[in-house]
């Protein structure tokens, strides 16, 4: 018996979730590690099978590319990403990724032509979880992925993003090559979970963004002194914890004051050397701020600043601040949406409008061509976690309104 759409779908996030380096504990998918292999090798295959030219761009995305009748006519592009957290879940990307995969198989099983190419990706260090930044391969695309990045961010054991793609047979001296021109590129629509309970709470199928909330992302070291807990007078220590806390609560304060969905995250802190009886010499931690409007972002790094100074003068500690990535507010194409809208009205979905706190790819292709993003509902609005879960139906739905819209784009006249 022929598989039916929906156990495909199942069966692609199923194998991509088995490539995990925490089996039993989430979804741990970091870039350019086995996990990383042995779900490029699966995604490959299944690009192969529906009849695509498949290559590795020179960042290290995966592209299979389907020709159109067209002559010389721009790409339209579908797809998301396959990296994870750690101890995520097994659709944020990865449902993205399938639902690519389904419309390839689609239109390749019925035989349709399209006037326009079109090319499904799967982008790699998304979250930026081994690197970062984040948003790499869709940036890689755009052009905004500097030398210094490639030579020096590095993951928590040291290594270089300039090694790991080494040790990944990728050449470092060429990540510009991912670069596209954006008169090659028509739309680029990306299909995500949602990741919050909206969608859930309201009993609707989709979501169409309208906004992409912007997202700077800072890495903080505090350098303070290293000395023993018992024996150094409160008065006299140099306390980099403390220092890092002071920090944090300024973040969090700042944030919640502003309110119009505007957040404030420290998602990693580190004390070194560590120890019960070691008063922390140093911390490393991250501070991820994310609005829709931009200028909220720059007051909550403004006041952060504020407090690296006042610390630092007190209690003599040195700061070193790397501002990691920046990406503004993205207003996402209006046509699309009204693609989208016509597509689910056509099929008897139901639907809202919402803005996106998450950051995706589509945010950065925003600035290369116009971009449709869409959501389906995130069980108990979890993600990010193990718990992560959207029902196969809902993906269904949502592959099939990407499909009509792709159909729709990849006209001549549109
Ligand atoms: C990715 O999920 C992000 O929003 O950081
Ligand atoms: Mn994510
Ligand atoms: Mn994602």
């Amino acid at each position: 018996m022929l598989e039916s759409k929906i156990s495909r779908i199942q069966r692609d996030i199923e194998t991509m979730a088995q490539y995990t380096a925490t089996p039993g504990n989430g979804m741990t998918r970091l870039s350019f590690t086995e996990e990383d292999r042995k779900t490029r090798a699966y995604i490959c295959s299944e690009m192969e099978k529906a009849g695509l030219h498949v290559y590795t761009d020179a960042a290290g995305s995966i592209c299979g590319r389907r020709d159109g009748v067209g002559e010389g006519v721009p790409i339209v592009m579908i797809g998301s990403h396959f990296d994870s957290v750690k101890n995520g879940g097994n659709f944020d990307g990865p449902a993205g990724v399938a639902a690519a995969l389904e419309v390839a198989r689609i239109l390749h099983e019925n035989n349709i032509s399209t006037e326009n190419p079109i090319e499904f990706v799967a982008m790699i260090e998304e979250e930026g979880t081994r690197f970062g930044a984040g948003l790499y391969g869709s940036r890689a695309m755009a052009g905004q992925v500097s030398n210094n990045e490639i030579k020096t961010f590095r993951d928590a054991n040291g290594i270089s993003l300039e090694k790991a793609l080494q040790d990944f047979g990728l050449d470092p001296l060429k990540v510009k090559d991912a670069v596209r021109n954006p008169e090659d590129l028509k739309a680029f629509i990306e299909l995500h979970i949602e990741q919050g309970p909206v969608l859930e709470s309201e009993t609707l199928d989709a979501g169409f963004v309208s906004t992409i909330v912007g997202i700077t992302r800072f890495d903080i070291e505090i350098e303070g002194r290293a000395d023993h807990a018992g024996t150094t007078p409160m008065h006299m220590r140099k306390d980099a914890l403390l220092a890092s806390l002071e920090v944090a609560k300024t973040v969090h304060d700042v944030a919640y004051a502003k309110g119009e969905g505007t957040v404030g995250t420290v998602g990693i802190m580190q004390i070194y050397p560590g120890g019960a009886n070691i008063v922390p010499g140093k911390a490393f931690f991250t501070v991820d701020i994310r609005s829709v409007e931009q200028s909220n972002i720059e007051d909550i790094v403004k006041e952060m600043k504020k407090t690296l100074e006042l610390v630092s003068a007190r209690m003599g500690v040195s700061v070193h601040m790397e501002r990691k990535i920046s990406v503004p507010p993205i207003h996402l194409d209006k046509k699309i949406r009204g693609i989208f809208e016509q597509e689910a009205n056509h099929r008897g979905i139901s639907y809202r409008t919402m803005v996106s706190g998450a950051g995706h790819d589509a945010m950065i292709m925003a600035s290369l061509t116009r971009v449709g993003l869409l959501f389906v509902p995130s069980k108990g609005g979890r993600s990010h976690c193990p718990e992560e879960w959207t029902d196969y139906e809902q993906l269904k739905k949502g592959v099939d309104i990407a499909l009509g819209t792709i159909l729709k784009l990849a006209e001549a006249n549109i």
